[in-house]
């Protein structure tokens, strides 16, 4: 068997309601004065009231940073650990999206180590301690709270990860009832990216290993399952947690057999035209997975009891695995998202430039299952242009 290695958060709790024991928590992991990270969209939505019931319950004071904006800039990160080295906090807790729990990240770990932020870009550069870390996530998608990652936004059109083992949180806290007010797009949009998670971490070309492959597999069980329910009856709780479930699974999976040549392409696609990352993924999957299919067509056809059984098994492998992606196309049109890049602004003369910044994601294109040349981005987002095979 190939050697692998496998890691991810120490703890997770998987439980409706479990933030009305923030305090708690917080208390059992030495935190006594926490900052909490998140933004404006979570607070509005009064999603602080529950952490702030349970901390002033126990008498606890507690600060909060509520700045974070979607896809984090340089500049509020470090406006972040400037917040948290004034407020002298002694813990961290991410609350939101995957830009709230990177931000978190970040901030654990530069109110504590005295590292500088512009050093510790890449894999493996971070040197120092963070802070005690608990991530809540509130949209069933990026799955940051169990990935050694933290994504910022350095340019106009440009982002960077940091990928340290130090990034891991202490504990993640998946709660339904802080996303049942999520809107449905959102709700589409996060569910596909968790499903892409899955499906990519799947066919990984080089660190794919047998818990990634079972993890990724159960996810799209809960994803492709509950993605429809969660979308259009937002208030169905257990369709919620299924999916803040499924897409902590998915993030497991990827976070040790990471994405691929759906994700190369869709970055570019929310550099410029700043479509969110699950709508920017939806966009070009099936356009992948079909250009992918003559290399993993037997990995797709095995992924096609998990996501649904309705899909007729018998047939070749290449029949199952085309039937998986007409499945999904068909699971994204009735979810009612965007169909195809000309309805989003982007242009034929776009394609270009798209295809070039694609090319540069060369941390994720090597672990395409089958090797991919600028022309066949420029194909593939031409075909994603005209919307979904
Ligand atoms: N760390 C990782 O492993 C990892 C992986 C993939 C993506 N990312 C990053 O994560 C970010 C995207 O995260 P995201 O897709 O979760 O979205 P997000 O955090 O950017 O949030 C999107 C919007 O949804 C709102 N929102 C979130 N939860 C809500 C709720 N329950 N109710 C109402 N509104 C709510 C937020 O206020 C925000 O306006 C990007 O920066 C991306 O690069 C990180
Ligand atoms: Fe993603």
């Amino acid at each position: 068997m190939t050697p692998f290695v496998f890691s991810t958060t120490k703890s997770i709790v998987s439980e409706i309601g479990v933030i009305n024991r923030i305090a708690d928590i917080s208390a059992d992991l030495k935190i006594t004065r926490p900052l909490v990270v998140t933004d404006q969209g979570i607070v509005q939505v009064g999603l602080l009231q529950p952490l702030d019931r349970a901390f002033k319950q126990q008498g606890m004071e507690y600060s909060c940073f509520d700045r974070v904006v979607a896809d984090p800039p340089e500049h509020i990160v470090l406006s972040a650990v400037a917040y948290a080295k004034q407020h002298n906090v002694d813990g961290v807790i991410g609350l939101g999206g995957g830009s709230s729990l990177d931000t978190a990240k970040l901030v654990a770990l530069l109110a504590n180590s005295g590292e500088q932020l512009a050093d510790i870009y890449g894999v493996d550069a971070i040197r120092g301690k963070r802070l005690p870390l608990i991530l809540i996530p509130t949209t069933g998608g990026t799955g940051s709270e169990v990935t050694p990652i933290a994504i910022v936004t350095t340019g106009d059109t440009t982002k960077a990860g940091i990928v340290s083992p130090e990034l891991l949180p202490d504990i993640a806290l998946l709660d339904a009832s802080l996303t049942v007010g999520l809107p449905p797009q959102v709700t589409a949009a996060t569910g596909i990216d968790a499903m892409v998670h899955a499906i990519e971490a799947y066919t990984s070309a080089i660190k794919k290993n047998p818990y990634s492959d079972l993890l990724a597999k159960q996810a799209l069980t809960l994803l492709s399952n509950n993605i429809i329910e969660a979308t259009f009856n937002g208030t169905n709780l257990a369709a919620r947690q299924a999916m803040l479930l499924g897409a902590c699974l998915a993030g497991q999976a990827f976070a040790n057999s990471p994405v691929a040549a759906v994700h190369a392409l869709a970055y570019p696609l929310g550099g410029h035209f700043h479509i969110p990352h699950g709508l920017s993924n939806a966009l070009v999957l099936t356009q992948v997975m079909q250009f992918n299919l003559s290399h993993c067509g037997e990995l797709y056809a095995q992924l096609a009891p998990s996501i649904s059984d309705s899909i007729d098994l018998d047939g070749s492998n290449e029949q199952i695995a085309q039937a998986v992606i007409d499945f999904i196309a068909r699971l994204i049109k009735q979810l009612k998202l965007p169909e195809n890049l000309a309805q989003m602004g982007v242009a034929d003369s776009d394609i270009v430039t798209l295809a070039n910044d694609a090319m540069l994601q060369t941390r994720l294109l090597i672990n395409n299952p089958k090797p991919v040349s600028l022309d066949d981005v420029k194909q593939i987002y031409r075909q994603a242009h005209q919307g979904i095979v």
